[in-house]
């Protein structure tokens, strides 16, 4: 049988507390190499620091609640595992950043506040409408287009890692474009128009950047730029 290795790895994560005052704290825990960044943060709650605060729940990368900025990127903690965040064959000390998402408020360590974040498609009607332009057949390449946008879980990763957001917060940001996508590439919407016509406005489509961040982040493989 393979021996797993095994390695103490420093977490610094960034912490915030009820009086809002920002700060790194650092644990200590011995990982090995199947254990994710999620199983690593229960371990510290558990043993460590209770008060530790983050979202989790399916734990299989299908809620979409654990997003988070784990070594300069935002990613899912419990996709993303220890090993592949740090090298465990290196002599040197094994430090792993954990911040919370980025673009959004915090309200306590590693929870961000995603009001704004569901505002933003909620405000742009995320269902199909009623219209003259229905198509009522759906065809394999419409069905293949509104496939690939509603693969999105909603973890907000592209949000936290798009560029245009950091300078306009009003932008509708990549998650919000790629359902919205959804619903122009779909046969059945009967306002097709009067959407794109919506979308053109400002803080819409046209002030995405095409950085090509939210495709990198998304980890369900949407890739919003392209449906942007
Ligand atoms: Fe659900 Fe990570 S806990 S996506």
């Amino acid at each position: 049988m393979v021996k797993k290795l095994v390695r103490d790895v420093s977490f610094s994560i960034k912490r915030k507390d009820e009086n809002k005052k920002e700060y790194i704290e650092e644990f200590t825990l011995e990982c090995d190499e199947s254990m994710t960044i999620l199983q690593a943060l229960e371990k510290i709650k558990a043993d460590k620091d209770g008060s530790l605060t983050f979202r989790r729940s399916c734990r299989a990368s299908i809620c979409g609640s654990c997003g988070m900025f784990v070594n300069n990127r935002s990613r899912l903690a419990c996709r993303t595992k220890v090993k592949d965040m740090v090298d465990f064959a290196s002599k040197e000390d094994l430090v792993l950043a954990i911040e919370p998402q980025k673009n959004q408020p915090v309200i306590k360590d590693l929870v961000v506040d995603i009001q704004p974040f569901y505002e933003k498609i909620e405000k742009n009607n995320p269902y199909v409408q009623e219209g003259k332009e229905t198509i009522v057949e759906v065809d394999k390449t419409s069905y293949e287009q509104v496939n690939m946008v509603s693969n999105c879980i909603m973890c907000g990763n592209c949000y936290s890692d798009c560029t245009a957001m950091v300078e306009n917060s009003d932008y509708l940001g990549p998650a919000a474009l790629a359902k919205m996508f959804r619903f122009v590439a779909d046969p059945r919407e009967g306002q097709k128009k009067s959407r794109l016509k919506q979308l053109s406005k400002k803080n819409g489509i046209w002030d995405c950047t095409r950085c090509g961040m939210c495709v990198d982040a998304c980890p369900k493989g949407v890739a919003p730029m392209e449906a942007i």
